[in-house]
């Protein structure tokens, strides 16, 4: 069998992620005959260690070169250049990204490798726990139909129109008296309809903040403020956290040190850990953003995801000096692909995100407002959370029974309160969740790799499990796998095999 004469050069400070580099360079070798069809390529952890990056990488660059038709793999054997000959593929990469002026940091090819190797998790079969979606079953389809038909029927060609950009008033209505329930008294002025909370938080970072300045906010946090800031060319600052939630104390001195113009918390089951910070913390943060008059946005989307405790108010609620903007939506309670959901903003915030609003769409959906406006006037909503709770409490009852039984000893987590999540910390001197992650692929199962929930290092060890999204037999199953691809992970390092 030939052997590989692989001859790989990475340029580290380029903005091509290193494993699209590695994708672009062994394509070459194969196109140029210089790897011919056959040949045996090395190892990923040995090619790994001799390049010194993430093995992640090399996974993800084998496996879509695999994907494209130039490799080839045989289980227990290798991967190798396919025998379909030079010139017989169609290329899909799409070549050397432009170069950027800066480097980018390190984390984020690291953060890159990640999401690459995230792709595997969408392979049919896959007992898939990554994702962030409630579960589909779960979708009011039937009255979602009904209500459309309704909404076309009385309103005609209006539901088809432009909509105002501050939203379908109405439906600002219903926002206004929904969120009052819970302790904001806005007035209907204060209410903006957007394109789901995603849409929000960028029109607050949009509206607020320009490039180079920097955002607060938990480390571990929501992967989409992180493409946010990304995006928008703003810093992104982690806050360590504890049972709590954000530590003031970190934030006090981040403040003093970093000058930021918005924090950004999730105070209600944390998208990734799962925590719910508690009345006293609430309060600190909040008095601390009025005494430096720094704009919290408060992100609620999983706050009606409530299994037990006590339901506290949002920070909006406590908020006397309008620093809090807050933000939910009708997605994972209602239709994610509905996208509709909303900002409470107090008076010098509003204008600018109407503006901002007004550019980036001109308006959401007039139709998909209507529709969710009469979803609630005929108490879907409500009947929708409370079957929500039960089956998602039950649910996470099956995660922590399976958590428990499967999962290696030494590894931490703790019961959430609510949510669709939970958190698991591996134990630190085993493998590491992005290696345990590719031996759970092999098992047809996946979950959320840590590190990506991290603004800089961290999380490796770590997993974020969507418990909501499967029944529990398959929960059970899924986990099962995944502590199996723990235990072969780790007994194949102790015996010092490399594959
Ligand atoms: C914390 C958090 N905020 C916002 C979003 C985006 O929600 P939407 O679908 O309403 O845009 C998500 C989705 O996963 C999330 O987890």
């Amino acid at each position: 069998m030939p052997k590989s004469p692989l001859d790989i050069t990475l340029q580290r400070e380029s903005e091509t992620p290193i494993y699209r580099q590695l994708i672009q360079q062994i394509r070459g070798q194969i196109e140029s005959g210089a790897l011919p069809a056959g040949a045996r390529l090395p190892a990923s952890r040995s090619l790994a260690r001799q390049l010194d990056i993430s093995r992640i990488s090399i996974v993800n660059a084998y496996n879509e070169l695999r994907g494209a038709g130039y490799l080839s793999a045989h289980a227990g054997r290798g991967t190798f250049v396919s025998h379909a000959g030079r010139g017989a593929f169609v290329s899909r990469d799409p070549g050397p990204a432009p170069t950027a002026q800066l480097p980018p940091p390190a984390n984020r090819q690291r953060a890159a490798s990640i999401r690459g190797m995230m792709r595997l998790a969408r392979k049919p079969g896959v007992i898939d726990f990554s994702s962030g979606s409630p579960p589909s079953e779960f979708f009011p389809v039937r009255y979602l139909q009904d209500a459309i038909n309704q909404v076309i029927e009385r309103d005609g060609a209006d539901a088809l129109s432009y909509e105002v950009a501050e939203g379908y008033l109405p439906l600002r209505g219903a926002v206004r008296d929904y969120v009052r329930a819970i302790g904001i008294h806005c007035r209907l002025e204060d209410v903006l309809i957007t394109g789901g909370a995603q849409q929000a938080i960028d029109l607050v970072l949009q509206s607020l903040m320009s490039p180079g300045e920097t955002l607060l906010t938990a480390d571990p946090t929501y992967l989409g403020i992180i493409d946010i800031a990304q995006a928008r060319r703003v810093h992104i600052h982690g806050i360590p956290i504890d049972q709590d939630g954000i530590r003031i104390d970190a934030l006090e001195n981040a403040l003093q040190d970093l000058r930021p113009r918005l924090i950004y918390v999730m105070p209600s089951y944390q998208n990734p850990t799962g925590h719910l910070m508690p009345m006293h913390r609430r309060r600190q943060l909040v008095r601390l953003a009025a005494q430096h008059r720094l704009p919290i946005l408060e992100d609620e989307v999983y706050r009606e995801f409530r299994f037990d405790g006590d339901e506290l108010p949002p920070l909006k609620a406590l908020d006397e000096s309008d620093v809090v903007i807050h933000t939910n939506a009708f997605t994972k309670v209602l239709l994610p692909g509905i996208r509709i959901g909303y900002l409470i903003a107090g008076g010098p915030y509003y204008e600018r995100l109407v503006r901002v609003k007004q550019a980036a769409d001109i308006s959401t959906s007039g139709l998909n407002q209507r529709t969710i406006h009469l979803l609630l006037e005929r108490g879907v909503l409500a009947q929708q959370l409370e079957r929500n709770r039960i089956e998602l409490r039950r649910r996470r009852v099956a995660a922590l029974t399976a958590a428990q039984r499967y999962f290696p000893p030494g590894s931490n987590w703790f019961s959430p309160q609510g949510g669709l999540y939970l958190w698991v910390e591996l134990p630190p001197d085993g493998p590491s969740a992005a290696e345990t992650f590719i031996a759970a692929i092999q098992r047809d199962a996946a979950f959320a790799i840590g590190g990506l929930f991290y603004t800089g290092a961290g999380g490796d060890h770590a997993l974020r499990l969507n418990f909501g999204i499967h029944k529990p037999a398959l929960i059970d199953e899924g986990f099962k796998r995944i502590g199996q691809a723990w235990s072969a992970e780790q007994s194949r390092v102790a015996k010092g095999l490399v594959f």
